[in-house]
């Protein structure tokens, strides 16, 4: 209980500091030598430690993983009227940059193995798309709470049109396919470091690529696309998008500690899966053998489409944060106008999964007694 009488709130996600108190340390020092400017020791070092953290030669800190999007979109040669394959099934992030690019997008539909781009629908939408003889300039997966889409058949049907993957990886530091963290496996891989996800900077975002060439375009249109001279000198459109030193030295102190966050956002999904997994009628998120989730959001599937909101309203009356399942972007108003490629005859697999889906409350700072509130709240809901 707060002093106000009321329950204690239990978040969805929210920031959680080391307790060590590693990020002010790196705030600290950017203070003390007067480095508050959107270039400095933290940014430089944030990156070369995100990069080697997760296995990649080059990374771009930035101010948001929208930010980071963008860039990935321009270094793909993404340009007006170009066509971008996008998965429905994502947070608006993922596609609000096509547009900023005057491109189009053409939204994939998920499967129900991993939630994320069927490779099924994406050959599809390839064979229909080369016929009109307008191949896309990219495709963009996501690896939505955590889940990693299915890279293998991905890649492979990219590889065979030539077409660059783009990774939306914002949501899975620290998750790995087939051993490898995601968002390394395509031409560019964009990470965000928001306020609810799983390591962050209040704000921030990181673009990633073995390409060192991209990465460096990418760094100069996130920073005015000044030219090399001494006076301002301007041959491109560039962009206000490199993150703070200050922002940077958060980040320093966050990744020490992600291990420690996926670790406890394994925990949580355990512990929903244990308690919650042999309801009839839930079924958790769905987990393959060649994934290893961060478990960044904790999500269950019920049978019934009435279930969902009576979950998400039972748990607010009781002070706990949930969520339904991202609305697809094909069912966006904004977006309604774009082509959408499913193999369903009716509806679609993402509509399905957001019209019975929930995201539950997976926290890092939650306790064992959080935990115990929360599923205590939804067995009540089966008498
Ligand atoms: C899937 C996905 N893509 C992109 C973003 C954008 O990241 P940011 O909020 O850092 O701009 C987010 C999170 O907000 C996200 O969840």
């Amino acid at each position: 209980m707060t002093h106000s009488g009321e329950k204690k709130r239990i978040y969805l996600s929210s920031p959680h500091m080391s307790d060590e108190g590693y990020e002010l340390e790196y705030i600290k020092e950017a203070f003390e030598t007067n480095w508050i400017a959107p270039l400095g020791k933290n940014v430089d070092e944030f990156e070369r430690e995100f990069a080697e953290k997760i296995g990649i030669k080059q990374a771009a800190a930035v101010s948001s993983g929208t930010a980071a999007m963008h860039l990935a979109l321009m270094a793909a040669g993404v340009g007006k009227g170009d066509i971008v394959f996008c998965q429905s099934l994502t947070f608006a992030a993922t596609a609000n940059p096509i547009i900023y690019q005057n491109a189009t997008p053409v939204f994939i539909d998920s499967d129900y193995e991993t939630w994320n781009m069927c490779p099924k629908a994406l050959r599809r939408a390839f064979e229909k798309y080369a016929k009109l003889g307008k191949l896309p300039k990219a495709v963009i997966v996501v690896h939505l709470y955590g889940l990693s889409a299915d890279m293998d058949e991905i890649m492979a049907i990219c590889n065979e049109y030539g077409v660059t993957l783009i990774e939306d990886a914002a949501e899975s530091l620290g998750s790995r396919y087939k051993g490898k963290q995601t968002g390394t496996f395509g031409d560019y891989g964009i990470f965000s470091f928001n306020g609810n996800k799983i390591i962050t900077t209040s704000g921030g975002g990181m673009l990633v690529s073995n390409n060192a060439e991209g990465i460096a375009k990418a760094r100069f249109w996130a920073t005015q696309a000044r030219e090399k001279e001494r006076h301002y000198e301007h041959k491109e459109l560039g962009y206000n998008y490199r993150m703070s030193n200050v922002v940077a030295g958060i980040g320093r102190g966050q990744l020490k500690v992600l291990d420690q966050r996926v670790e406890k956002k394994r925990y949580i999904f355990d512990f929903y899966k244990r308690e919650l997994g042999k309801l009839p009628g839930i079924k958790c998120m769905p987990t393959n053998e060649w994934d290893e989730p961060n478990c960044w959001l904790s999500c269950i599937l019920l049978d019934e489409q009435t279930r969902p909101r009576e979950i998400i309203e039972a748990l607010e009356a009781e002070n706990i944060e949930s969520r339904p399942i991202w609305k697809p972007m094909h069912l966006q108003p904004y977006y309604e106008e774009f082509d959408f490629i499913t193999l369903q005859e009716q509806g679609s697999i993402a509509e399905d999964i957001f019209n019975r889906g929930v995201c539950l409350p997976s926290d890092t700072k939650m306790t064992d007694q959080d935990l115990e509130r929360v599923v205590g709240v939804i067995r009540g809901l089966w008498g």
